[in-house]
């Protein structure tokens, strides 16, 4: 295996006065390209395969809680929280929390360790169909979470022009996607 540390171009970059961000992006880029096509690298993510796997699924559950919960929250929010005074900023509060401290960070998470193990050798082969549904799954989901997020800050912003029946049926997109994605990976058609 190729020495990594005797590439010029990475001793160009760890020189002192080249310490800004966009220098240490270029490295850790560099190094990743080099890794990727080692053994090392791949000893390693093979060794890591059921680690990354089991926080890939700790990541998707706690993802899908907040995808399902959410859209429950916008319905009371719209249907019944304006009778009571006091309460739409409590559901305020509440839509924020679930997206800021759990659903971003869960959806973060879920994309690292879904792409390590798309990096594992051996664990996803492009020639079959499963991967390319998977990926419609995740990316449809990703648009769900983005939809989510808007609405929210119109909640918040008092400008929500989506009816409590149009949250209701919203609610059932992740539920759809959430089919394709297991069914995807388990079966591997
Ligand atoms: C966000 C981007 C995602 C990427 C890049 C990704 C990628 C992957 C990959 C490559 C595997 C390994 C398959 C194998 O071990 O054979 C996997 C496993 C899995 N993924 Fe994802 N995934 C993502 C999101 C999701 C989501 C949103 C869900 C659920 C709704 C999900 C559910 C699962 C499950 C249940 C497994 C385990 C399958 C098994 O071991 O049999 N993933 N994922």
């Amino acid at each position: 295996m190729e020495n990594i540390w005797d590439n010029k171009l990475i001793h160009s970059f760890c020189r002192p006065y080249n310490n800004n961000i966009f220098f240490s992006f270029n490295i850790v880029l560099i190094l990743v390209r080099k890794l990727q096509n080692s053994d090392l690298m791949s000893d390693i993510l093979s060794f890591l395969y059921p680690w990354t796997l089991a926080f890939h699924i700790v990541s998707v559950i706690s993802w899908m809680a907040g995808l399902f919960y959410l859209p429950r929250l916008f319905v009371h929010h719209v249907e019944q929280a304006k009778e009571v005074k006091g309460l739409p900023v409590v559901f305020d509060m509440m839509e924020y929390k679930l997206l800021r401290v759990i659903m971003n960070p869960a959806m973060i998470a879920t994309w690292v360790f879904g792409l390590i193990l798309v990096l594992t050798p051996g664990v996803v082969d492009w020639s079959m169909i499963w991967p390319w549904t998977k990926l419609f799954g995740v990316v449809g989901m990703s648009w769900f979470h983005h939809w989510l997020a808007l609405r929210r800050k119109d909640l918040a912003a008092g400008v929500n022009t989506v009816t409590g029946r149009g949250f209701r049926i919203m609610n059932e997109v992740p539920t759809v996607l959430m089919i394709v994605i297991v069914f995807s990976v388990v079966l591997k058609f």
